[in-house]
């Protein structure tokens, strides 16, 4: 049996992810998130809130006797509230990283934790985006927990070259994907940021790709990693 856990399952990629996996009867999944409108008996949601520290501590991923390859794909993500520095909420700044950032790297080192050791196929996929190596104002948390996304996924990466039982692990940018993130974008007022029409334009002239594309490529990707280009790398369909 495949077993994949995969965060941010409501909507978007993740929803799409979801709805491809359980297509194959080799395959179950684990989704946290906050909410839920996908049943399924190979899908199982778990409640968890990632901006919530404390929900962190008491997470532990389930052992298995019969899997063939266990895989952890951080996707959840957020804007959060778009602002120049100067002008952020505390909260929210604390709350963006948390969600984009600490979570994934608290729920990584929990996974190599509990699986290192079985001799079976491994992956750890992290949703990143372009943002982490272009800057866009209004977006520092954002883009800065994604960047920090990039950085943990080389140093995991570099790690499991040099222990037994490696885990492949691989940060890929998305591309543009037509999801509700894309839709509070067009939503910025353009005084907050100053990209906001080349977003609307994407959508106008339909050049968005659909979530369920996305989908199909990264499950390809993770049953045949060496497709995958690089440790950080982006879908192009
Ligand atoms: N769409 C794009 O163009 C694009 C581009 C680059 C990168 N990405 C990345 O792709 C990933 C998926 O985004 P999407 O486009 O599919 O957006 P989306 O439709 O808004 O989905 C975001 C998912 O994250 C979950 N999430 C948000 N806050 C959470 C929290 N506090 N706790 C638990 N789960 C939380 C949401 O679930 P709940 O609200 O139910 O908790 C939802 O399932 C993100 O990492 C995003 O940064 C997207």
């Amino acid at each position: 049996m495949n077993y994949y856990f995969i965060t941010g399952t409501s909507t978007g990629i993740g929803r799409a992810l979801v709805e491809e996996l359980v297509a194959y009867p080799r395959n179950r999944v684990i989704g946290w998130s906050r909410s839920n409108f996908f049943t399924h008996e190979q899908f199982e949601h778990r409640f968890l809130d990632l901006s919530k520290q404390e929900a962190l501590f008491g997470l532990e991923f389930d052992t298995f006797t019969d899997a063939k390859r266990i895989v952890l794909i951080n996707n959840a993500g957020c804007l959060g509230e778009i602002a120049y520095i100067g002008q952020q909420q505390l909260q929210n700044l604390l709350d963006v990283h948390q969600v984009n950032f600490t979570s994934a790297a608290a729920l990584m080192n929990k996974f190599i934790k509990t699986y290192q050791h079985y001799a079976i196929e491994k992956t750890i996929i992290n949703i990143s985006s372009g943002a982490a190596s272009s800057p866009y104002d209004g977006w520092a948390n954002y883009c800065s927990a994604k960047a920090a996304l990039n950085m943990f996924t080389e140093v995991l990466h570099l790690e499991q070259q040099q222990v037994d039982n490696p885990c492949g692990v691989y940060a890929i940018a998305p591309g543009v994907v037509d999801t509700y993130m894309q839709e509070s974008i067009r939503e910025i007022s353009s005084d907050k940021f100053s990209k906001k029409e080349k977003f609307v334009e994407l959508k106008a002239n339909g050049a968005l790709y659909a979530a369920k594309d996305v989908a199909k490529k990264l499950v390809q990707q993770i049953e045949n990693p060496a497709t995958i280009p690089s440790v950080i790398s982006r879908i192009s369909l």
